[in-house]
């Protein structure tokens, strides 16, 4: 296993790969995860929902999230890999008229010839989902997996070697030597959390048997995570068997899983198997990965889309698309800002030194969940972690500062052995 240490190192190896490489199996992947769509007229844009996903949410960009995919799908028609793989939430809150108009966006992709494979999130199946009339809002349908086999029937629910009766999980076949495992990892569609249950876990048993006799290599995505990323995103993030998978996983020499659900861009790694969580689509900075598989390998490297660039071709007069890359870091930098504020009103009375912590834990939340801490100033960390401790928000952090020392989660290299 080789773990990149340097950009410069993957672009050395990058070139070495292409080198002595051979064309008949090389292909090119792009996945994105957490992508929680919602559509212009199934998201309360005005109304208590927008000011509380705005201000107190995870970070989500509902306002420009339509036209962020915009910029996405037609960045895809330009680079057109070969797969793109979606890992999950696909939808805000799982209502069916999303699935639909997401679905009916990414068709434009699928008939240039690229093939989608998706699998759901916790937050796309028997989801408690929303519409808003009149100012108001009331419970809407969402998609029972039966429904959700037939809206996603052009993008994974077709074509595969395998699809598991217990679950919407099955391996689609590329023919270039790889074989993708798609995995729907929820342990019951409404909830949280993920396991690979019983009967999910014989199918993907047999068909991993099935894979190594055919001398083709296993790559498995699912939502939910396989190892520790953070001791904060344990229960209800990491699969609840995950030890018993991990052991399935070395056995059948799985060295690569993809997955989403943290909306960290983070990477992690036991002796056998490298975890990859994407960023979420959702949240600034935007991101999905290229994936380049070849017989010495497969290097893996995260992008953010390029929303100006998009917001200019399209010739666009809205200001926040036109500087979006400012606009979009002050929407997430801003939604931490006030939960700061409010968490720490109550233990820091001084305004000044409370500003100062709420800008640190903002800029510290963007950097985490962007995957990069490299403009970071810490210095304040040690003051911060010292004042804030025992509060929700000063927990919230110590645990994000563990990141900031290994930071390296936007580029991975693998060498077959
Ligand atoms: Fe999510």
């Amino acid at each position: 296993m080789k773990k990149i240490v340097s950009f410069l190192l993957v672009a050395v190896m990058l070139l070495s790969f292409a080198a002595c490489g051979s064309d008949k199996n090389d292909f090119d992947i792009v996945v994105v995860t957490d992508i929680h769509f919602a559509g212009r007229e199934h998201f309360d844009y005005e109304g208590y929902f927008a000011e509380s996903n705005d201000t107190n949410g995870s970070g989500k960009q509902m306002k420009y999230l339509d036209d962020i995919l915009d910029a996405f799908i037609d960045e895809m028609k330009t680079r057109k890999p070969d797969y793109i793989l979606m890992t999950g939430d696909n939808t805000f809150d799982g209502a069916k008229e999303s699935h639909l108009a997401l679905t009916e966006k990414l068709k434009v992709l699928v008939d240039e010839g690229i093939t989608i494979l998706n699998i759901p999130g916790n937050h796309d199946i028997k989801s408690t989902a929303f519409i808003f009339p009149d100012g108001g809002f009331e419970e809407t349908e969402s998609l029972t997996p039966e429904e959700y086999r037939e809206v996603y029937a052009n993008f994974g629910y077709t074509g595969g070697i395998s699809y598991d009766e217990s679950s919407l999980s099955y391996v689609y076949n590329t023919g270039k030597g790889v074989r993708f495992f798609m995995i729907d990892t929820n342990a019951t569609y409404g909830l949280l959390y993920g396991e690979i249950i019983k009967e999910k876990y014989e199918w993907l048993e047999k068909e991993l048997s099935a894979c190594i006799e055919a001398g083709d290599v296993p790559v498995v995505a699912g939502h939910h995570n396989l190892l520790e990323h953070n001791p904060m995103f344990n229960f209800g993030y990491m699969l609840n068997n995950s030890a018993d998978v991990q052991e399935l996983f070395a056995e059948y020499g799985v060295n690569l899983y993809l997955s989403g659900h943290m909306h960290t861009q983070h990477i992690a790694q036991n002796e056998n198997i490298i975890d990859i969580v994407g960023g979420a689509f959702s949240v600034y900075p935007h991101r999905y990965a290229e994936i380049s598989f070849t017989d010495e390998g497969w290097t893996y490297e995260s992008k953010e889309t390029d929303v100006v660039s998009f917001a200019e071709k399209i010739g666009s007069t809205d200001e926040n698309l036109l500087k979006y890359s400012e606009y979009g870091y002050n929407f997430f930098y801003n939604n931490a800002y006030s939960q700061g504020l409010d968490a720490l009103s109550e233990v820091v009375t001084d305004k000044e030194l409370l500003e100062k912590y709420a800008d640190f834990s903002a800029k510290l939340n963007v950097a985490y969940f962007g995957g990069v801490f490299s403009d970071l100033d810490l210095s304040i960390a040690e003051q911060f972690l010292k004042d804030s401790s025992g509060t929700r928000w000063g927990f919230y952090m110590d645990y994000i500062l563990m990141d900031t020392k290994d930071n390296v989660y936007c580029q991975w290299i693998y060498a077959n052995e």
